[in-house]
């Protein structure tokens, strides 16, 4: 099976009194199994509410339509609420930006762990999820795991917070891991040792990782491939090798343009011109148009995504097929 998780024509909106926000609007999208898949974009583009949608975690008014979201060869969407839930936590374990509200404050690590285990495990005796807990805090390097465990989440630091957050995450052996922005909050060092962590994981357990992140510089380091997100679409896809060293879309151009560790050495350093458009206000035409160098007439109609190679692709009237 080339395909873990898979997402098609997804589109979630939100009434507001603003007018109806379009966050994600008609996303395509495959996870395949043991690999990382980099969710790159400005903040805003829709990279959170994708994955709270495959996961049945938007509120209405907020509504969730697509034409099919599977995962194992399963149609998510044709699954009761509570099969959805079953599926979130064992299956696909998510970890959310800011481990301190994600995290529960008043029970401690061991509780929050154990607890895990059994609703995905009912029936597992308690000295053996209570073992696994301990397993899963040393497996995340948390130092002298087994006194920890009676510890509650403000005893630890950012770091080491996130560190349990990803070992609660991971306690059920999930076959995915949404991971949003795991590590925005934390300095660079921490950063790169919960990445090094995440990823660890992936191979040990033979999972397949979802890295959501605004920051490009990661995704080239860390993933296999790469979607670039812009206003609630993917505007680029790709092997992440190959979109950083020959990126189609301009959005993307100017991503890497304004990165200093990516920017190529010939190249100076540029913001990209312009803000993001109004979600509530959005285009028919290309989303990227006002913001565009290399617009023309064309552009104001629809753009879909076009396929490039076999593995690439890009929403983009530039994106053509190579020969
Ligand atoms: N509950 C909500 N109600 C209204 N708008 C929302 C809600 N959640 C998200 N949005 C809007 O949807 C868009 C996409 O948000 P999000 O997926 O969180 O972006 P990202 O994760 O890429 O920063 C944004 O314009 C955001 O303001
Ligand atoms: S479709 Fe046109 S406006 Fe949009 S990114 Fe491509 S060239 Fe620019
Ligand atoms: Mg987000």
């Amino acid at each position: 099976m080339s395909q873990l998780l898979g997402i098609r024509g997804l589109r979630t909106t939100f009434p507001t009194r603003h007018g109806l926000v379009r966050a994600v609007d008609g996303i395509d999208l495959d996870v395949r199994p043991g690999e990382c898949l980099g969710v790159v974009g400005e903040s805003g583009s829709g990279k959170s509410v994708t994955f709270l949608s495959v996961l049945g975690l938007v509120r209405p008014p907020g509504k969730v339509e697509a034409e099919a979201i599977t995962f194992q060869g399963r149609n998510l969407l044709s699954l009761a609420p509570t099969e959805i839930r079953a599926i979130r936590g064992r299956d696909i374990a998510v970890t959310m930006q800011d481990a301190l509200t994600a995290l529960n404050p008043a029970f401690t690590v061991e509780t929050q762990i154990v607890e895990t285990i059994e609703a995905h495990e009912p029936g597992i005796a308690k000295g053996e999820a209570r073992a696994r807990a301990i397993e899963m805090l040393r497996l995340v390097g948390i130092p002298d795991a087994e006194r920890r465990l009676a510890s509650y989440p403000h005893q630890f630091s950012g770091g080491m917070r996130q560190r349990v957050m990803v070992a609660i995450a991971l306690a059920c052996r999930p076959k995915l891991l949404i991971a949003d922005e795991p590590t925005t909050a934390l300095d660079v060092t921490i950063q790169s040792q919960v990445l090094d962590l995440i990823d660890d994981m992936r191979v040990r357990l033979g999972m397949s990782v979802v890295l959501i992140t605004h920051d490009l510089g990661i995704v080239a380091e860390r993933c296999d491939r790469v979607a670039v997100m812009y206003a609630g679409q993917v505007v680029e896809t790709g092997p992440t090798a190959e979109v950083v060293a020959a990126p189609i879309h301009p959005y993307t151009r100017g991503l890497l343009r304004s990165m200093p560790s990516l920017a190529h050495l010939d190249e100076p350093l540029v913001p990209i011109d312009g803000t993001v458009p109004d979600p509530t206000r959005l285009s028919d035409g290309c989303r990227f148009l006002p913001r565009c160098p290399h617009a023309v007439e064309v552009c104001a109609r629809p753009v879909g995504l076009r396929a490039v190679t076999a593995e690439r692709a890009a929403r983009c009237i530039l994106a053509e097929v190579a020969r």
